[in-house]
């Protein structure tokens, strides 16, 4: 699908592992867009990582946390920003709105959920929410018809980070975008 008039923000949703931070940071350096990454925020103003986030207060707690800094970032920015969202953020309704509201174009990142499992076991990030395989698909599952009101529906298997962001340029008509390059 292309897009007449392009974007002017843009949201990056979808499953853990599917690569919103990595797609988003070389999208925004290719654009010459500002990156932010939902999650690094809020792990910046607590002062500690999501999963302890998670173990010490629950995840009641980081999703309210999480709906409050997105509604800040999305109100407070400009244009021209590239924002990573965490899995569960585009699944609530009110971020849903927010999003919209703000005027974001939202990316659904999309891949088979046994290639999601193993992209989240490289070493590094520590996910709550994701145990064993089962309760991982079933939550998959669950979100996905919430991803799919989505602007913009990437299929990321097998691809490389700069195949899928270029797609997403190409997408959204972005080429012509100040600040981006051939
Ligand atoms: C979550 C995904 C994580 C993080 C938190 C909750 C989820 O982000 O926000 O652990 O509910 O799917 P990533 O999608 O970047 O792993």
């Amino acid at each position: 699908m292309k897009y007449s008039a392009a974007p002017e923000s843009m949201a990056l949703i979808g499953f853990m592992g599917a690569g919103k931070t990595t797609v988003g940071r070389l999208l925004a350096a290719r654009l010459g867009w500002q990156f932010q990454d939902l999650d690094d925020v809020i792990v910046n103003r607590e002062g500690r990582s999501i999963s302890d986030i998670f173990r010490d207060h629950g995840e009641r707690y980081f999703r309210d946390l999480e709906n409050r800094v997105l509604r800040e970032l999305a109100t407070d920015h400009k244009s021209r920003l590239v924002l990573a969202l965490g899995g569960g953020a585009f699944v609530d309704a009110a971020n849903r709105r927010v999003l919209q509201e703000a005027g974001f174009c939202t990316v659904f990142l999309d891949a088979p959920v046994d290639e999601l499992f193993l992209r989240c076991a490289q070493p590094g990030v520590i996910r709550p929410l994701r145990q064993d395989i089962q309760k991982f698909s079933d939550l998959y599952k669950q979100r996905r018809p919430e991803y799919r009101k989505c602007s913009l529906h990437v299929d990321t298997t097998g691809k490389q980070v700069a195949g899928v962001a270029e797609e997403i340029v190409r997408a959204l008509n972005l080429l012509a975008t100040p600040g981006a390059s051939e």
